[in-house]
């Protein structure tokens, strides 16, 4: 047991800076999780086919899927994307499809689906117009909710283009206000759609970050999942699919401190049959998605999809890893210039590592035990998840991994040794620069991959580099150090949803700035917003 384990043992735990020993428990929810308690899983037509779409397509694809596996792994959704309808709205105001594209009429359509055991989702936007041109729903939110609900609709993606502030409110603020007012308006249905929001990824291509924290901070609150930051790469893109699906991959770490049961961060497509990726790509592109807890929404010409896509889609271990009900969100226990080591923990108990080699060469990783959060004392038998063998890991797990290839184990751990703790990088989320800790001092450097930037967090808030098993972070107010730990509360940090971590002693929060390293809490400013191994329990959940 290190030093600063030994020190938490003897504390009373702080209920605002609890961060759990066992796999984690949600805090509980603010809006009910039973309407989407695990993400969702199915079928879009957007980066595949874009406006392309209609009836033979998605009767095709129902069909594909109903009979190559698809379906009974879990997919269990056909969702229109834009395009869907005609240029003008109905003399009383309701929304049209596009009667060439879909003859027989979405209701009939959606009963075609539902007949084979899909459910039905379709897509809106929340101002003036779809970002396709089509008629938007501002304005129109009661009778919009309304005609879905009468053409079998119970997902809903509303996108955020054609958005203009009014009423003297800022931007943010009139997403806000639209998303609320669509989430009130859903609320009162029948039996409410599920609640795709795009809303954040509006504000993610600035290099301010407060707005994009803002709405990020909110829409857990109106619906079940949010398109965080830019589109995945379209089928006829230009530009490279796996440097695409990467940089949604690295905008989904930043927010894994949103994600609960019921509330799911979203990355966008998976794009199976892009001929710019090879299969070491298509099959990492699905299990980060699926250690995520991230919806698998597959957008592909699924009726041609080769079986060895289909293969790896359908894998039910890591189905039944993104289906946990913890709906944990894998964290960064490490990251270097070429590998990321994520972790989570799940329902029974065990433990998840996933390593991704986005390096340009094949590479050997070696993962000591407690940069997992686990006793380098204890023995764990890990199942490789792509195969199903077993090993026994003592002390390390060694990998060895083709570029852009990603492994992933299950660990199970034996009663004796079930304890976790929180353990991984703490990194600014605008910068991407990570706490590290030499010696007394401490700074924000690039990842490295170092043990010096690998903290744990133990359950009383206090938190320590592994490179310095008794030195724990602290301030005086001014300046942040590692000094020995004592216990004190000058060493003890909250965690809010916000993403700040606040001293208790200070009352002041962690900043990234050349000198000091603290400052008086702002909202949301870049300098104070960081990313934490998972299993560290928000201090303030819903605190906006
Ligand atoms: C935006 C969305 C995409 C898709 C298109 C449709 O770009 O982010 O996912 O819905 O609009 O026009």
């Amino acid at each position: 047991m290190s030093c600063r384990m030994k020190l938490a043992t003897k504390w009373t735990l702080l209920a605002t800076a609890m961060a759990s020993t066992m796999p984690a428990q949600k805090v509980a929810t603010i809006e009910n999780p039973a309407r989407l308690p695990t993400p969702p899983m199915g079928f879009n037509n957007w980066s595949r086919l874009m406006c392309d779409l209609n009836e033979t397509l998605f009767v095709k694809t129902a069909d594909a899927m109903a009979s190559n596996g698809l379906l009974e792994a879990g997919y269990n959704r056909i969702n229109l994307d834009d395009c869907w309808m005609n240029d003008q709205r109905t003399e009383n105001g309701s929304l049209a499809w596009n009667t060439t594209k879909f003859p027989h009429g979405l209701p009939w359509l959606g009963q075609y689906v539902k007949s084979k055991g899909f459910n039905f989702g379709i897509y809106e936007d929340a101002g003036n117009l779809t970002c396709g041109g089509y008629p938007g729903s501002l304005g129109h939110e009661e009778i919009d909710a309304q005609t879905f609900a009468s053409w079998g609709i119970d997902y809903l993606k509303l996108d955020g283009c054609h958005v203009d502030p009014r009423h003297g409110r800022t931007l943010q603020e009139e997403y806000k206000y639209l998303y609320g007012h669509w989430h009130d308006v859903l609320g009162k249905m029948e039996r409410p759609l599920i609640f795709s929001e795009s809303a954040p990824a509006y504000f993610s291509t600035t290099s301010n970050f407060t707005d994009w924290y803002t709405v990020m901070d909110w829409v857990p609150q109106y619906g079940e999942l949010a398109r965080h930051s830019v589109d995945i790469l379209v089928y006829m893109g230009a530009g490279s699919a796996w440097d695409s699906i990467m940089t949604n991959y690295r905008f989904n770490t930043l927010v894994a401190r949103y994600q609960r049961p019921g509330y799911y961060n979203d990355p966008d497509f998976l794009i199976p049959d892009h001929p710019g990726l090879t299969l070491d790509e298509r099959r990492s592109h699905f299990a980060l998605w699926a250690s995520f807890s991230a919806p698998l929404l597959i957008s592909a010409y699924i009726p041609d999809l080769p079986s060895e896509d289909v293969a790896y889609l359908t894998n039910e271990a890591l189905i039944a890893v993104n289906q946990d009900s913890l709906a944990e969100q894998a964290t960064l226990a490490s990251r270097d210039s070429k590998v990321d080591i994520l972790t989570r923990s799940l329902a029974d108990g065990s433990r998840l590592v996933t390593v991704l080699n986005h390096g340009n060469e094949t590479s050997e990783i070696n993962i000591p035990l407690d940069v997992l959060g686990l006793s380098s004392h204890c023995t764990y038998q890990a199942r490789d998840l792509w195969d199903g063998s077993e090993q026994t890991i003592k002390r390390r797990i060694t990998v060895k991994l083709n570029t852009h290839a990603t492994a992933v184990y299950k660990l199970s751990v034996s009663r004796e040794c079930a304890a976790v703790i929180p353990t991984g990088i703490i990194f600014n989320t605008a910068s991407g620069n990570c706490l590290t800790g030499n010696t007394s001092t401490v700074s924000f450097e690039p990842c490295q991959g170092g043990r010096s930037q690998i903290w744990q967090v133990d359950s009383s808030g206090v938190i320590g580099p592994l490179s310095e098993r008794s030195q724990c972070l602290t301030t005086n107010g001014e300046s942040v150090s590692l000094q020995a730990c004592t216990g004190s509360h000058v060493q003890k940090w909250s965690y809010a949803i916000s993403g700040n971590l606040r001293n208790l002693g200070a009352d002041k929060c962690l900043t990234e700035r050349e000198t000091g390293g603290i400052g008086v809490c702002g909202f949301e400013a870049n300098h104070q917003v960081f990313g934490l191994p998972g299993g560290v329990q928000l201090a303030v959940l819903n605190k906006y």
